[in-house]
């Protein structure tokens, strides 16, 4: 018999809860043995439900009891969820998080921390919520050498550009039913202005990379200013306006993370991911690329991931190998984002498509001049931040304006 403890009796951690309890006779099965829920941790009180019994204040007595070998965190945030995390793997107890902001800011620290004291320091539902990704890019893809991974990883976000799409939502009223079903971050701006994504996304990278990414090495852009007007216009060009946190790896070897909306071609599936659903893209040199989908956030898929990382710490007894990487104490391996360069989409204050092809040089052909003598356009060529103010410098001198540009991710 093993027991449990789970820190954290919100969305998250009540979700682990009611799955354990629905399915705990499965859940056994696959451990190979009976699983106890010995404690849950919160500083509210519980006093109607099943469980108030095993409600503690404290992180002590579930470090001093010799049976609970796996903790469920899924608290959020850096403190106390760091400490208490740090505490339960120096007594050898494994941890399962779901907590993305914790595993993108201390995840190597607990990683070695874990190492040192033969237990494991779990996070798949630090990412995609129920997508199975973490495992299967340190186990199933093992043998890959990763050039790149392409996601959407914020579920509130997409969910809040479809419903503005689908169902011409305004963005206040969509982000507060994105709250309501439990979807968004405590405070909201961590999704809307791409620092949930920014986390997730340094989280693959180190994962696939094996050298921590810091948020603050991830050039990171929200929502807020997508404006309506664009993705309509893009759509009629043939592509979907989305949160895209990427990282490539770039010739010179370095890595080029990035969060931002970007021109999602037709004929990449992950133009076709809708509402809360999230999707990663993984490219490697033996598996070309693989696609992971399913449902970003919410209580029970996000339980999913964390009891899945449970039921496997109870099966095993060691730390795994490949679940892993270093602080190599500096950012050298990461490139900078004036080196970022992709097609873009393009909305200016001109009729005059001569004048665009003059400075932009070849567009595509799906070229669109609107009602209101704009022109939206796809320049066909790959432009970096520098060609970017060129081109806006010299639209400006024939006083034209550039009112909206995204750049394009093909398939
Ligand atoms: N706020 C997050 C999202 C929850 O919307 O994707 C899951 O990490």
């Amino acid at each position: 018999m093993k027991k449990f403890a789970v820190l954290g009796c919100g969305v998250v951690g009540s979700g682990v809860v009611e799955l354990f309890e629905k399915n705990k006779a499965l859940i056994e099965k696959r451990c190979g043995q009976t699983l106890e829920m010995g404690y849950i941790l919160d500083l509210r009180d519980f006093p109607d439900r099943p469980y108030a019994n095993l409600l503690v204040k404290s992180i002590d007595p579930i470090l001093a009891d010799p049976d609970v070998a796996v903790v469920a965190e899924c608290m959020g945030g850096i403190e106390p969820a760091f400490t208490f995390v740090k505490s339960c793997l120096e007594a050898g107890k494994s941890v399962a998080t779901s907590n993305k902001e914790l595993v993108a800011a201390k995840g190597d620290i607990l990683l070695q921390t874990a190492k040192e004291h033969d237990c494991n320091f779990f996070f798949e539902a630090s990412v995609g919520g129920a997508i199975p990704i973490i495992r299967p890019l340190h186990k199933c893809l093992a043998a890959n050498d990763f050039s790149a991974i392409a996601g959407i990883l914020n579920g509130t976000t997409n969910f809040i550009l479809n419903k503005m799409i689908k169902e011409n939502m305004d963005f206040e009223t969509a982000l507060a039913l994105a709250q309501e079903k439990g979807y968004a971050e405590k405070d909201p701006t961590a999704d809307v202005d791409g620092h949930d994504a920014c986390r997730k996304i340094c989280i693959l990278s180190s994962l696939a990379f094996g050298k921590h990414v810091y948020p603050e090495s991830v050039h990171t852009q929200g929502i807020r200013n997508v404006a309506l007007k664009d993705v309509e216009l893009c759509n009629q060009l043939g592509y979907s306006i989305k949160l895209i946190a990427r990282v490539q790896r770039l010739e010179n070897g370095k890595i080029l993370p990035t969060v931002m909306p970007m021109a999602v071609e037709e004929d990449n599936l992950l133009s076709q991911v809708n509402g809360v659903y999230n999707a990663v893209m993984v490219r490697g040199d033996g598996i070309s690329k693989a696609m992971f989908y399913g449902r970003g956030a919410g209580k029970l898929p996000t339980a999913s991931a964390v009891l899945g990382d449970m039921i496997e710490e109870v099966q095993l007894d060691h730390t795994i190998p490949s679940q892993t990487w270093v602080n190599v104490g500096n950012t050298d391996f990461i490139e900078d984002f004036s080196a970022f360069s992709a097609k873009r989409y393009f909305r200016t204050t001109t009729a005059d498509v001569h004048t665009l092809t003059e400075i932009f040089g070849e567009l595509e052909n799906r070229t669109v001049s609107t009602e209101d003598d704009e022109t939206v356009f796809i320049v066909s060529a790959s432009m970096n931040a520098a060609d970017v103010d060129r081109a806006v410098k010299a639209l400006a001198a024939k006083n034209i304006q550039v009112l909206a540009q995204y750049p394009v991710l093909v398939s």
